[in-house]
């Protein structure tokens, strides 16, 4: 009788889940949209995108640019505020198929994970190739499994606070580190946040050099014993709103009352919050929610930090990941874009977390560019929205009062093509593309855009 009850609630639970998310279902579980090998928005493919890490190629595999799960500017402005330079910098694990407390396995938490900077090329340069990063002061018994993680600008040159979550063998934590642009090679280690309130990690925001927001994936993790290997799986599959996203502030390293000074739930009873930013005027926070295939935006209050959300819900055709704020080319003057990277068949994800050969799992970075109001959209090949993409993301889903979506990258996912892309970020001045890629062996990608 309990387990027919049982059955029951599983199959009410599934219908509700369908009825809701159904859309969801059809785009990431069940279709593997047919992408190209490589499409880049006013790029050749072939010719304008390069990797960053030597792939498969790679004489020692383990201390390569490989499998990055984020990537981001880190500014240097002058004393006055305004940029003058941006650095890339990269979070890349090549032993991921042994250590992944977020999709598994939990195998071997012992080869590390590195950080990467990148400084792009001046025009009529020659190409730069991305630097593996010394992690100083950091403990020798201490592991390092970067994933999302945020630096903080550079103001006249002095050091800037960088913060990067790190899956550990026995918890997920928070490491601080200094950078300096006179030696950006180099990362300082500061000291390793922990709490219990950091669940599950996953990305993080900053608010000032001192406190964050932080995404806690999911309520139960892989990391408990025996319910680990399932009970996570049905809170992302059925999309549970069981997660959270934190506002953290930080004491002065050395403090003698502990790292946290303030911990406070920003937004509860979220599914799968993964990737979050923050717009330029700290008035937008933007959640990804992995497992609805949506993105939240959430108004913010700078005083307090809690989050409203009364903003846009975008719907994807793929699970989105991470997510950036960059100033808007197509959307009105001074307005800003999303840029949203994401895996457009879930399923073959999880086959190359769990190692299998021979499977390829494509990527998909998309922008939302707020409307610009009374424009029509002429040259789309016929669609409402994100005409020129091989494959148009107006196919699967709809826009909105106010914004619409623009395809940057695509990829089926295959060995010429870009795997499993995570994080898009465009270059304000450039418009030139970085992405990095969960489990491609080249790690990140980057596209030059012809010049309009
Ligand atoms: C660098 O200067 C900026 C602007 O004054 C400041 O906010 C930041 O905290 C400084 N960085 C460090 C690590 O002290």
């Amino acid at each position: 009788m309990a387990c027919i009850r049982g059955l029951g609630w599983m199959i009410l639970i599934l219908s509700a889940w369908l009825y809701r998310s159904g859309s969801v279902l059809k785009n990431v579980l069940l279709t593997k949209t047919r992408l190209p090998v490589g499409y880049a928005a006013n790029a050749d493919y072939t010719s304008d995108c390069q990797y960053l890490g030597p792939g498969e190629a790679q004489e020692d595999p383990f201390n390569s640019l490989a499998y990055c799960e984020d990537t981001g500017f880190w500014e240097h402005r002058d004393s006055d505020g305004k940029t003058s330079s941006r650095l890339v910098l990269f979070s890349c694990d090549p032993n991921r198929k042994s250590w992944n407390t977020v999709m598994g396995p939990l195998r071997d938490p012992n080869p590390r994970g590195a950080l990467w900077v990148y400084a792009p090329t001046q025009s009529g340069q020659p190409a730069s190739k991305p630097q593996r990063i010394t992690l100083q002061d950091y403990p020798e018994d201490h592991d390092f499994h970067p994933l999302g993680f945020e630096a903080w600008p550079s103001y006249g040159g002095n050091a800037s606070n960088l913060y990067v979550i790190n899956h550990a063998r026995r918890r997920t934590v928070i490491e601080q580190f200094l950078i300096r642009p006179s030696e950006p090679t180099v990362a300082t280690h500061v000291r390793t946040i922990s709490s219990l309130f950091f669940v599950a990690p996953n990305g993080l925001a900053l608010t000032s050099p001192d406190s964050f927001y932080v995404t806690n994936d999911h309520l139960f993790t892989r990391r408990w014993p025996i319910i680990g290997t399932f009970v996570p799986l049905i809170e992302s599959i059925l999309g549970l709103p069981l997660a959270f996203v934190s506002h953290i502030t930080l004491n002065p390293p050395h403090s003698h009352k502990g790292a946290i000074a303030k911990h406070k739930f920003a937004a509860s009873f979220l599914p799968f919050p993964n990737g979050v930013a923050i717009s330029e005027d700290g008035k937008r926070v933007a959640v990804a929610l992995s497992s609805l295939a949506q993105v939240r935006f959430f108004e913010r209050n700078p005083q307090t930090n809690s989050l409203k959300q009364n903003l846009e819900v975008v719907r994807l055709p793929f699970t989105p990941d991470n997510v950036r704020f960059t100033p808007s080319i197509e959307g009105p003057r001074g307005s800003e874009d999303l840029i949203v990277g994401g895996h457009p068949h879930f399923p073959s994800l999880s086959l190359l977390a769990k190692g299998a050969k021979d499977v390829h799992s494509g990527s998909w970075v998309v922008s939302i560019v707020p409307k610009v109001k009374g424009r029509l959209y002429e040259n789309n090949g016929g669609k409402a929205f994100d005409g020129e993409a091989l494959v148009s993301t107006c196919d699967y889903v709809d826009d909105g009062p106010t914004y619409t979506l623009k395809t940057l990258f695509q990829s089926d996912g295959s060995p010429q093509g870009f795997a499993t892309a995570t994080t898009g970020i465009r270059d304000p001045e450039t418009g030139v593309l970085y992405i990095s890629g969960l489990y491609d062996p080249h790690g990140a990608l980057v596209c030059t855009p012809k010049k309009p």
